[in-house]
């Protein structure tokens, strides 16, 4: 196999080059990174609606590795290599169909599917994981698609170019994080890639028991950021850009009893609430899968962009994203 990574113990920060590097956190970014990414999309948005052949991935495998379920980011990951004429392998569930079922290490798997690809995708419900498979591979990059309730980069570049094609910008914004930020990675990437661009605010709503944990709030409230606590939808500001609803995560609690515990008390968007609290020009944002976040009421609101740009933008994204990493241009 082409190897496109230098053996190394570090990850490195993208610094304007994504040739052959591991995409494990969005700490790795700076704004220009991004950009870069989102150059990219209007011609990885044209060869899926023209159905174009593309060879940017032609003879390059990529290992789909996803200990966790997955639909859209397996799916989007799946297609966007396909898109650009490359090929997948693709293991869902390694613990039941992979040698990890006979007690084959983590690392192990790793090196495995580092001979077989020429990059490994993967999801895993460890915190860390994806950086340990990262200084695990030697010769193939590494991209997270979701460790634990740590990070999920991909899912923020998505969220990030859907909100940049609103409204231009990735600065001045005011945005409402909702739901579970105890545990959503999905949340925790955002709040740092938002944190690359000058003032943007975010109100932080959620019930008291998954309020972001002290630790990562003292970590981001570090950032370039303003972070806003709240606890009642009342309080919710009326010149919010954006929501953006998460999930609670029922497989990140110890028992069910603690999960229905806390679901009761979680903040489900209304057509009422969005006639009351949210502005006429603001996006209605979910990362999905939508497990009471949203009323079906609302999908037919112009705003609400979850079944729409922000699942296709996660194709075209992963698309640029893959394209620079390990594309021949
Ligand atoms: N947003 C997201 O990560 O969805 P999946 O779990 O379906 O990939």
């Amino acid at each position: 196999m082409l190897s496109v990574k230098q053996a190394r113990q570090d990850i490195l920060p993208i610094h304007g080059s994504f040739a052959g590097k591991d995409v494990v956190s969005l700490d790795q970014f700076e704004a220009r990174d991004l950009q870069k990414i989102f150059a990219l999309v209007p011609e990885m948005r044209r060869i899926v609606e023209q159905s174009r052949p593309s060879d940017i991935l032609a003879g390059r495998i990529v290992s789909l590795l996803f200990f966790e379920p997955s639909s859209r980011t397996f799916g989007s990951f799946a297609t966007a290599v396909k898109r650009l004429g490359g090929q997948t392998l693709e293991v869902q569930n390694p613990e039941a169909v992979s040698s990890v079922n006979k007690g084959e290490t983590f690392e192990d798997t790793i090196r495995v599917f580092e001979a077989y690809s020429n990059a490994i995708v993967l999801r895993h419900p460890q915190p860390g994981a994806a950086r340990q498979a990262a200084r695990v591979a030697q010769f193939v990059p590494v991209i997270n698609a979701g460790d634990g309730n740590n990070e999920h980069p991909t899912q923020t570049i998505l969220d990030l170019y859907t909100l940049y094609e609103k409204f231009g910008r990735l600065d001045n914004l005011n945005g409402l994080l909702a739901g579970d930020l105890l545990n959503s990675r999905t949340l925790h990437s955002l709040i740092r890639g938002l944190s690359l661009f000058p003032n943007n605010t975010v109100y932080l709503l959620s019930p008291e028991k998954l309020r972001l944990s002290r630790e990562d709030y003292a970590v981001l409230q570090s950032r370039n950021i303003r972070m806003i606590e709240i606890f009642s939808e009342k309080d919710i500001p009326g010149d919010c850009h954006f929501w953006y609803w998460t999930r609670i995560q029922r497989e990140r609690f110890a028992s069910l009893e603690e999960y229905d515990q806390v679901v009761t008390k979680s903040f489900i968007v209304t057509p009422a609430m969005m006639e009351r609290y949210a502005n006429k020009d603001m996006i209605l944002m979910d990362p999905l899968p939508r497990v009471g976040t949203i009323d079906p009421a609302v999908d037919s609101d112009e705003r609400a962009v979850y079944l729409r740009s922000q699942i296709r933008n996660g194709l075209y994204a992963r698309m640029a994203l893959l394209a620079l990493i390990l594309g021949q241009a």
